[in-house]
């Protein structure tokens, strides 16, 4: 029996589902129920191996209990409190918490911590404070903001303004100015690679042509996703971040690592700034921040940024920014629950443990049909499938709906699949994602 025709299935009319084909879903819909470990429970009672970590954000897996101990602790200690001129403490102890492990390595932290709701929310947090540092210190002509074709930033206007994706842009306006380094993906050089292609560091050096173009003295900030994944797993060229990271020294900009994905243990470290040795001036985070139970995103800076805006009477508000729910009771108490596991468990290595079973369990679909590229890092794969004829994205989704069938959760952009799933998948369930998506992609038109 479908879902929908089930007793006391839920009517769906009234909600206006986020990035989904509403009509389409409604005619034959997806529903969770309940979820546990590694995996989730369909309303008509069937497993579903969650290869996503539902969107990448439930890194310790589904149903743990000490955080939903922890929010419950919290919601009848201390449900709300403001955060505007006034303080509670779980606020003050989770930034503490995030500043020990936060990126940068153990020197050089970046360890200024400014609470939002969501991923989103962080990129547009974290683009006006590269403004507002700018000006801080003199540079106030400094307001054009730079991304990446292909990058994906989250909703906001902010967000879609440096993001590349052009579904996200076409209907809606982007702040003036903003402009767009050229993506890394070139099939015809590095396809099939496991970890960081050799070819394409290069083209960091973009930067310096919209720097010909726009002029230093105009540019905020430049912010890239150090790997891309709504965009289907773009990652790095050997050699390409740091590249970037010179080219912003050299002209002043601040760079913004936008890690919502791959904060929190995704690679194998804690944060992709550290996997990949570059320091950015900005980080952002959400989704694994609290392992996706409660809402909430973060900002981390350096101090240098965090300084350069605490001048001026100190009866100033310095940023005049910030969200009702910023640095929420409850959602503190659900991230500081959120870190206790993570180091307990070990799960911030637990990524680089599994690489190579990772990656070569997944190159072992090359040759199936459809597929023309796999990439895969840390706990990350990127399936390319051909698209079919006047039709982009129609045979990954037939794939995501057959897959779903036959008990798997995949993520499908484009005809890009992308596997990111819950930092304890054991080795045979690597194998049962492998063999699944192998039936469907057989069965595929
Ligand atoms: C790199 C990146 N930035 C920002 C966001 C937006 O996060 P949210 O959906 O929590 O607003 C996402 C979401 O997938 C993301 O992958």
């Amino acid at each position: 029996m479908d879902a929908h025709t089930k007793p006391n299935a839920p009517v769906l009319d009234s909600y206006w589902m986020p990035f989904t084909a509403n009509r389409q879903f409604k005619a034959a819909p997806r529903l969770l129920e309940s979820a546990e470990g590694m995996h989730y429970t369909a309303t008509d009672g069937r497993k579903i191996l969650d290869g996503t970590a539902g969107l990448w954000c439930v890194n310790a897996g589904h149903g743990r209990r000490q955080i939903a101990a922890a929010v419950e602790r919290q919601l009848t200690t201390l449900d709300y409190a403001p955060s505007f001129q006034m303080g509670h403490p779980i606020a003050f102890d989770f930034a503490e918490r995030l500043a020990e492990i936060a990126p940068g390595g153990p020197d050089n932290r970046l360890d200024r911590v400014f609470f939002t709701g969501s991923g989103s929310e962080s990129v547009d947090t974290a683009l006006k404070i590269a403004i507002a540092y700018q000006r801080a210190i003199g540079q106030g002509t400094r307001t054009r903001l730079i991304g990446r074709e292909r990058g994906y930033h989250g909703v906001g206007f902010g967000g879609i303004s440096v993001g590349g994706l052009v579904n996200n842009r076409r209907v809606f306006p982007q702040l003036a100015g903003s402009d767009h380094l050229r993506h890394t993906h070139d099939l015809a050089r590095n396809a099939y690679v496991k970890g960081q292609p050799e070819h394409g560091a290069e083209l960091a050096d973009d930067l310096e042509r919209l720097v010909a173009l726009h002029g230093a003295e105009t540019i905020a900030a430049c912010i890239v996703e150090p790997v891309a994944g709504s965009t289907g797993v773009l990652v790095p060229p050997k050699g390409y971040l740091d590249r970037l990271r010179a080219i912003c020294d050299r002209h002043g900009i601040l760079l913004i690592f936008d890690e919502v994905i791959t904060g929190f243990g995704r690679l194998g470290a804690g944060f992709a700034t550290d996997y990949f040795g570059v320091r950015p001036d900005i980080v952002t985070t959400a989704k694994g921040l609290t392992n996706g139970a409660i809402p909430m995103g973060a900002v981390f800076t350096s101090r240098a940024v965090h300084d350069a805006l605490m001048h001026g009477p100190e009866s100033q508000i310095e940023l005049f920014h910030g969200y009702t729910y910023s640095g929420h009771p409850a959602a503190c108490a659900a991230g500081l629950a959120t870190l206790d596991i993570y180091r307990d468990e070990g799960l911030f290595t637990r990524a680089a443990e599994l690489e190579t079973a990772w990656h070569d369990a997944m190159h072992s679909l090359r040759g199936l049909p459809h597929i023309i590229d796999i990439r895969t890092i840390g706990l990350i794969a990127g399936i390319e499938l051909a698209s079919r004829d006047g039709a982009v994205g129609a045979r990954a989704y037939d794939v995501f709906v057959d897959c779903f069938q036959k008990g798997l959760l995949i993520r499908v952009t484009g005809d890009i699949i992308a596997f990111s799933p819950p930092l304890i998948i054991e080795k045979e369930q690597i194998g049962e994602i492998v063999s699944v998506l192998g039936d469907a992609l057989k069965q595929a038109a």
